[in-house]
């Protein structure tokens, strides 16, 4: 059966935002909003699978609806809402909890390294995290989900357990009226430079919101100043930028702030380095900053304004969990009965 194009994402907000969830999500959702039917989710219920403060995590999700509309989403065209909002994500996910296995959990590497040597006193919920993300995503039969590289092992669990719900219940869901599968294959959206921003001081790490230096994330609301320092002080190799992206095989530093100029400034790494190819980290840098501030101080302004305006934030979030569960409802229906729940 033929499906709507439309796209979910979303972002935890179990810490505050980087340039790594602007260049890999926020900054890519914006374009497909005028060719998709859009939805963007502040996963609140995520967040909780470790601890947050309860204050922290409402200025959080506030903040990040508002930095989603301050990078260009529009309210009136995305449906932007907080997760906890909309039951059906948590029933769904339920639901989904019965139908993938526990094998397919233990093998993802988020759950490893968050969970580290502490496996046994992790929550229940943070193993079960990647069935939630897919009721997220499923919940609205989405086709498309733009992330960042870390998540393509998730969307490999989400396209898993479509597979399996459409397998397990093929019965059922013919007799519903459905022809062929009841959710569709979800297809990842990561390609473009930066999908993965590294940490600034160690090009092995990816840049996170808890990293262990405060000079190795740029966090949106840095101001100008800081900004500026921080890439200054980025970690870099001795030798000048090659001339084209294959020079900077093995060089993760260069490579990553290669990657940051381009999708700051719309091109392409090679057209970045036709630019700046045999040139020193003196040249390089001080125009990177330049840019990453030109980028992100007018983001960080307006999102100040929004979060300040909270009468305004619950009207939008209020209205965007509205229509997500006209969505979500009847596909909810659906679900109880192809499982076999008496309504
Ligand atoms: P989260 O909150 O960790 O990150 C939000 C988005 O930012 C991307 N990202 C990065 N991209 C490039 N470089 C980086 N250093 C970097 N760090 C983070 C992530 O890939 C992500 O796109 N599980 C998800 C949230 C989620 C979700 C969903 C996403 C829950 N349900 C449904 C999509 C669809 C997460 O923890 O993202």
């Amino acid at each position: 059966m033929a499906f709507t194009p439309r796209v979910f994402s979303g972002i935890k907000p179990s810490g505050d935002l980087h340039l790594g969830n602007y260049l890999g999500a926020i900054r890519r959702f914006v374009p497909l909003q005028d060719t998709h039917e859009t939805i963007y989710c502040v996963v609140d219920m995520h967040a909780i699978t470790v601890w947050q403060d309860p204050e922290d995590l409402r200025r959080r999700t506030y903040e990040i609806a508002a930095a989603y509309i301050a990078a260009g989403l529009d309210p009136a065209k995305s449906i932007i809402f907080n997760q906890s909002k909309v039951m059906e994500h948590a029933e769904l996910s339920w639901i989904f909890n019965c139908v993938a296995r526990m094998g397919w959990m233990s093998r993802m590497t988020q759950f490893k390294d968050k969970a580290g040597e502490n496996s046994e006193n992790v929550s229940l919920g943070l193993f079960a995290y990647p069935s939630l993300m897919a009721a997220d995503i499923l919940l609205y039969k989405a086709t498309g989900v733009p992330v960042g590289e870390d998540q393509k092992q998730h969307l490999e669990l989400t396209r898993d357990i479509a597979k399996k719900f459409n397998h397990d219940f093929r019965k059922q869901i013919s007799a519903a009226g459905f022809e062929g599968d009841f959710f569709p294959i979800t297809e990842t959206l990561a390609t473009g430079p930066a999908m993965r921003v590294k940490s600034l001081k160690d090009g092995s790490k990816k840049m996170s919101k808890s990293a262990e230096s405060d000079l190795s994330t740029i966090y949106m609301m840095d101001d100008a100043d800081m900004i500026a320092k921080k890439i200054k002080r980025a970690t870099t190799d001795a030798e000048a930028l090659p001339s084209e992206a294959a020079g900077l095989a093995g060089r993760s530093e260069a490579e990553n702030l290669a990657g940051i100029y381009a999708a700051l400034s719309n091109q392409t790494v090679d057209q970045v380095l036709a630019e700046f190819g045999g040139k020193g980290w003196g040249a390089f840098k001080p125009a990177l900053g330049e840019l990453a501030v030109a980028v992100l101080s007018p983001i960080a302004e307006e999102m100040k304004r929004l979060v300040a305006d909270r009468g305004e934030m619950d009207r939008i979030l209020r209205d965007g969990a509205d229509r997500a569960r006209a969505i979500a409802q009847p596909v909810m229906e659906d679900v109880r009965n192809i499982v076999g729940f008496i309504r």
